[in-house]
């Protein structure tokens, strides 16, 4: 990685940390609970790497960054909210979430089935709020929140979350496994490519273009989840690993060798960048920020 990446990375999170918390309500609540719950979430770390995304597409194609902050925060809710749910003792049953107690660990069952549902409206409702159509007009607000609400609904990750549960136990062929993973972790990546594009009003090939890079990114994401499910350090990855084989999930790497799954990931990452070449998106920081996913350590 070099030192302009890493600069860029870091000022696009840290950007984020203070940008977020300024979406959730302000003040005191009869419902406090549940916005803390929200607030518990949200803020917890993670790499925010859907933001960056939304950021980063959005600058690439002529936008200010401030047009991007609302739908970079909401991509945030809604993957949030997506652990929320993904931890309950119903799905995957983890009581771990970047190095803190999950949400229902924190805040018990209830509050954390609501926090989800609180983020995942709060998304919308930041995406389309008079203060978002003010600065990048109703049009792109809505064509960015209508393909945001079809990436993370049943068509999208909620579907391919649905997909991972029914799967457990069961022999699952690969195809079947990847096609899941494009919709329970690439919709959601896409869709930040996309709405980042979309803001800064750009024209509908560089919309495809980015949207194939994010794919491709997008599966190389999930089988290295899954490879740091079997390698990593805990107190790195900031969840417990070993957590798919004690649900009995089919993931790449029990299909696949650890080295077949990292020699696929080097070849997705070569999509990823195949897809942006000769264009306005060839840039430095979207080579590195595939690189630098495919190689992560957490
Ligand atoms: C974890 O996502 C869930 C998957 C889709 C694999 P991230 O690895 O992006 O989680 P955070 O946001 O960094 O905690
Ligand atoms: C989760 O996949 C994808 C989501 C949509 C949340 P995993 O279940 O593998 O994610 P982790 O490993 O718990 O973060
Ligand atoms: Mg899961
Ligand atoms: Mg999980
Ligand atoms: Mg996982």
């Amino acid at each position: 990685m070099t030192e302009s990446f890493k600069k860029q990375l870091n000022q696009y999170v840290s950007l984020m940390e203070e940008e977020l918390p300024i979406y959730l309500p302000e003040g005191s609540h009869p419902q406090q609970t549940v916005i803390d719950a929200m607030r518990y979430s949200l803020m917890a770390g993670g790499k925010r790497v859907r933001a960056v995304l939304v950021l980063h597409l959005c600058r690439l194609c002529g936008g200010g960054i401030e047009k991007a902050l609302p739908f970079a925060a909401a991509i945030e809710m809604i993957h949030a909210y997506s652990l929320i749910h993904d931890d309950l003792p119903c799905m995957d049953d983890d009581d771990l979430r970047r190095g803190k107690p999950s949400c229902h660990i924190a805040f018990g069952e209830a509050a954390a089935l609501l926090a989800g549902d609180g983020l995942l409206t709060r998304a919308f409702e930041t995406a389309l709020a008079s203060d978002t159509i003010a600065l990048v007009g109703a049009d792109r607000a809505a064509k960015a929140a209508g393909q945001l609400a079809l990436a993370a609904g049943c068509l999208g990750m909620v579907g391919g979350q649905m997909i991972d549960l029914e799967n457990e136990g069961k022999a699952v062929e690969e195809k079947d496994l990847l096609n899941m993973y494009a919709l329970k972790t690439g919709a959601l990546l896409r869709v930040s490519a996309r709405m980042g594009c979309i803001v800064a009003g750009a024209e509908e090939e560089l919309i495809q273009r980015a949207d194939r890079y994010a794919a491709a990114v997008g599966l190389a994401f999930q089988i290295v989840d899954d490879i740091l499910d079997v390698t990593a350090d805990e107190a790195k990855l900031g969840k417990h690993v070993g957590s798919d084989a004690e649900n009995n999930k089919t993931t790449y790497v029990t299909i696949h060798t650890l080295e077949e799954a990292r020699a696929r990931v080097d070849q997705l990452v070569e999509e990823a960048r195949a897809a942006v070449r000769g264009s306005r998106l060839e840039d430095e920081f979207l080579l590195e920020l595939a690189q630098m996913l495919a190689g992560r350590q957490y």
